[in-house]
């Protein structure tokens, strides 16, 4: 394995959770007002359960960071029950009093001149100490899916059929689950100082291995954080079972 990435294989779930909430609060102590990236879907559920209750215990304090999200669906309203500016608000930014908050506006007329502008936004803060990520199935990060060309910044793009099947468990209909969406890309991703990516379960484990051990490809868009200079992952013992 290469000597950027840290790995820590834990047992389950609750230690996945419990270690990446303690490796983030770390992060956000040092520097309470930096910028800190954040990642939707269910595997970032129990850490933001754990950060928010060690801000309870007053072991950390989230609430004067900027946040940056990887992505939202397009179209989408930023009160729909199923976007993930209300993912945000439900499971960490309202009971940490996170108000600096961004997300990409599944709701802006123009995806095209929201991309740019929220490219801006990061940059204008100075970058991202740390980015949480999850992983998809196929490799995605953020909703770079795999492909022959990737996108470099945040960029308005389709979704792979295999990740409207997979994100179908949570709308009424696999129809209603919107094709698009605007995305954090690869550049945007790796220039974040620290990467934080966390997996959980036996569905992860294939692409987990060939993330960490495969060759650089755009198939797994993962496997290029290979390049980048400070990653830790952290993986429970199903998602490691094929490392
Ligand atoms: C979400 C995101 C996606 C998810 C990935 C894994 O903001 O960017 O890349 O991290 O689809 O989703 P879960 O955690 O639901 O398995």
């Amino acid at each position: 394995m290469l000597k950027n990435l840290t790995l820590h294989k834990v047992t389950n779930y609750e230690a996945m959770s419990q270690k990446a909430a303690e490796i983030f609060a770390e992060a956000v102590n040092a520097n309470p007002t930096g910028s800190f990236g954040f990642a939707t879907g269910s595997t970032p559920i129990g850490m933001y359960k754990a950060l928010t209750q060690m801000q309870k215990n007053s072991q950390t304090n989230l609430s004067k960071i900027t946040a940056f999200n990887l992505d939202e669906y397009y179209p989408i309203k930023a009160n729909d029950p199923q976007s993930y500016a209300y993912f945000m608000a439900e499971h960490l930014f309202t009971e940490t009093g996170i108000t600096k908050s961004h997300i990409p506006n599944g709701e802006a007329k123009d995806p095209q001149a929201e991309c740019e502008a929220y490219e801006q936004k990061i940059s204008s803060t100075g970058g991202i100490d740390m980015q949480i990520l999850g992983i998809g199935t196929n490799g995605h990060i953020g909703f770079n899916e795999p492909a022959q060309n990737l996108l470099a910044t945040t960029s308005y793009v389709p979704l792979a059929e295999a990740t409207i099947e997979s994100n179908s468990r949570l709308f009424a209909s696999p129809d209603d689950v919107p094709r698009h969406a605007l995305t954090m890309g690869i550049h945007s991703i790796m220039m974040a100082k620290r990467i934080l990516l966390l997996a959980s379960g036996a569905s992860k484990a294939e692409i987990i291995r060939q993330t960490i051990y495969g060759p650089i490809t755009t198939q797994v868009p993962a496997s290029l954080l290979q390049l980048h200079q400070d990653v830790t992952i952290i993986v429970d013992s199903d998602a490691a079972k094929n490392l």
